[in-house]
């Protein structure tokens, strides 16, 4: 594919999408771990869209970053909602926090920083009030595990978002065993066929950043 057309029709459908000041700056830092994997406007957007036609309150996001489209969800939910980022990294934590404040959003979002496997075993534990939407987007090989904590916490019609299904194709890789993220995304798209707990779809996208997907499954 032209990735110089795949750019200019990037352009034209981030049209769609009105980030202000504190959205392009969540969106373009640097002083993260891993600049520039965030979610692309037209995703983020969507995000937005899919939090508020499910009247979300609450929202469970695997995975901070640089608060980019932890602003996003915390605008569709609104000061009456709340958001809970799980951040692994103690220094995206803290850039994510001073982009969040920039947004205004900073008083209904909480950062919990460590491994996402201990902080949402933690959620679990203390039976948190169920969430109405989770977005899985931080590492990938235990994407099973973060999929199973998203049943926990959430209660039918909740909706689920996870970013990076394809990963340039090679979840469809006979050695996707062997590569880790691939494998981990493959297992969660076969739960998501197989478990009673989820209808589900995906949809492979293309972009700037190439090629990849996202599923969205609700919780039945
Ligand atoms: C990776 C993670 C992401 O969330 C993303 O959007 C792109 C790539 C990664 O870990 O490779
Ligand atoms: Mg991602």
């Amino acid at each position: 594919m032209d990735a110089t057309r795949i750019g200019a029709v990037e352009g034209l459908l981030t049209a769609l999408v009105a980030e202000d000041d504190a959205l392009v700056a969540a969106r373009t830092a640097t002083e993260v771990t891993t600049p520039g994997i965030e979610v692309s406007p037209t995703l983020g957007k969507l995000l937005h869209l899919l939090a508020t036609v499910r009247g979300a309150r609450r929202v469970l996001e695997f995975g901070t970053l640089a608060g980019y489209s932890t602003i996003w969800l915390a605008r569709a939910v609104g000061p009456g909602g709340r958001v809970v980022s799980l951040e692994l990294e103690r220094r995206n934590a803290a850039v994510a926090r001073r982009h969040l404040e920039a947004a205004g959003v900073s008083a209904w979002v909480d950062i919990l920083c460590g491994p996402a496997a201990s902080t949402s075993a933690l959620l679990v534990e203390r039976a948190t009030e169920p969430f109405d939407l989770v977005l899985l987007d931080a590492d990938k090989a235990p994407l099973p595990l973060y999929l199973d904590r998203a049943a926990a916490l959430t209660r039918p019609g909740a909706v689920v978002v996870i970013d990076n299904v394809v990963r340039g194709g090679r979840i469809a890789d006979d050695e996707a065993a062997s590569d880790p993220d691939a494998a981990g995304a493959r297992q969660a798209l076969a739960t998501l066929a197989s478990d009673p707990r989820w209808d589900a779809t995906a949809l492979q996208t293309v972009g700037p950043k190439g090629w990849d997907g996202v599923a969205v499954a609700v919780r039945r």
